[in-house]
C-alpha cells in the first residue's frame, strides 16, 4: 500500500489542450490522475505525441495549467520553482558559458551566496565526473558530457523534484548506459523524487520505481506499473529473467497503443 501523506506530486484531473493555427483543438491530456512519492523514481512512457513532455512542464510550471490540479509539498503549483528542476533533453547549456559558468549561473538563480555556490560547483562538477572539465564551453564537450553539465546544474540547486525529458534520447549507447547507471546512483545518493520521460522501455524498466504507460490522443494514462525488481547494476539487471518478462510484458501494452494509434480513430 502506498502511504498518500508520502506523496511529492499529486495530479488531479488534469486536460489540457492545444489549438493550432485555424482554430483545431488538439487534446493533449485527458483524465490524469496520478500520485508519485517522495523519493520515488517514476518513469513516463508512452509512444510519441502522447503528451509525457507536456505533463512534465505542467509539473514544472512551464506552462500553464488549464484544468485539474497539480500539488507538490510546496503547495500548488502555479509556476517554476525552486523545488523542481528540469533537464530537457536537448542539453539546454548556454553555450557561451563555460561548465562551471552554467552551473554558478543556475545558483546565483537561485540566491546561493557566492562562496557557497563556488563550492556546490566544485561538488556537483566532481558528483557528475567532470572534474578537470570546469572551464571547457559545451562545443568542446561530447553530448554525454554536455548531458551530465545539464545535470549537474539542475542537481546543484538541490530540488526536491527531478524532471527529466528523455535526457539520455540523444545519446549514443554506451554513454547511455552508463548515465543510466550514473543517474540511478545518485538519486539513491541524494533521495530525489524523479520523474522521468522516455520511450525506451528497458530504460524505463531499468530505473524505475513504477512506469505510467500513457497512450495517445487523447494522452491518457493507460497502466500503472509497479516495476518490483530488485535493483543491482544494469549489467546484473539485464541478465535477470525477471527483467526481460517486465520489459516484454510493457512492450507488448506499449506496442498495441502504438499500433491503434496509428491506425487512428475507429
Ligand atoms: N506547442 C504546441 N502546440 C500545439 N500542439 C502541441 C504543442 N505541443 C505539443 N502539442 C501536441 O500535443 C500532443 C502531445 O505532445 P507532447 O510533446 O506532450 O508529446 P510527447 O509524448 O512528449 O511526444 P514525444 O515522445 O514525441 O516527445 C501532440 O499531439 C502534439 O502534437
Ligand atoms: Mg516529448
Amino acid at each position: 500500500m502506498r502511504d498518500a501523506s508520502r506523496s511529492a506530486i499529486s495530479i488531479e484531473n488534469v486536460q489540457h489542450s492545444y489549438v493550432l493555427r485555424g482554430g483545431k483543438e488538439i487534446i493533449a491530456l485527458q483524465n490524469i490522475s496520478l500520485d508519485i512519492q517522495a523519493e520515488e523514481f517514476h518513469a513516463l512512457l508512452g509512444p510519441s505525441g502522447c503528451g509525457k513532455s507536456t505533463l512534465l512542464y505542467l509539473i514544472g510550471g512551464f506552462i500553464p495549467l488549464q484544468e485539474g490540479s497539480i500539488r507538490t509539498r510546496s503547495g500548488e503549483v502555479t509556476g517554476p520553482g525552486l523545488e523542481r528542476g528540469i533537464v530537457f533533453q536537448n542539453f539546454a547549456l548556454f553555450p557561451w558559458m563555460t561548465v562551471k559558468q552554467n552551473i554558478l549561473y543556475g545558483l546565483r538563480k537561485a540566491n546561493f551566496p557566492r562562496k557557497e555556490a563556488e563550492d556546490r560547483a566544485r561538488e556537483f562538477i566532481q558528483l557528475v565526473h567532470l572534474t578537470g572539465f570546469e572551464d571547457a564551453f559545451p562545443s568542446q564537450l561530447s553530448g554525454g558530457m554536455q548531458q551530465r553539465a545539464a545535470i549537474a546544474r539542475t542537481l546543484a540547486v538541490d530540488p526536491e523534484i527531478l524532471l527529466m525529458d528523455e535526457p539520455f534520447g540523444a545519446l549514443d549507447a554506451q554513454t547511455r548506459r552508463i548515465m543510466q547507471e550514473e543517474l540511478r546512483a545518485i538519486q539513491q545518493r541524494t533521495k530525489k523524487t524523479v520523474v522521468f520521460v522516455t520511450h525506451d522501455v528497458q530504460e524505463a524498466v531499468l530505473l524505475a520505481d513504477r512506469i505510467t504507460i500513457m497512450s495517445p490522443r487523447p494522452g491518457r494514462i493507460s497502466h500503472l506499473i509497479e516495476v518490483g525488481l530488485e535493483r543491482q547494476s544494469v549489467e546484473d539487471m539485464l541478465a535477470q529473467p525477471e527483467f526481460t518478462a517486465k520489459s516484454e510484458h510493457i512492450w507488448r501494452l506499449v506496442k498495441d497503443m502504438a499500433e491503434s494509434a496509428m491506425r487512428g480513430p475507429a
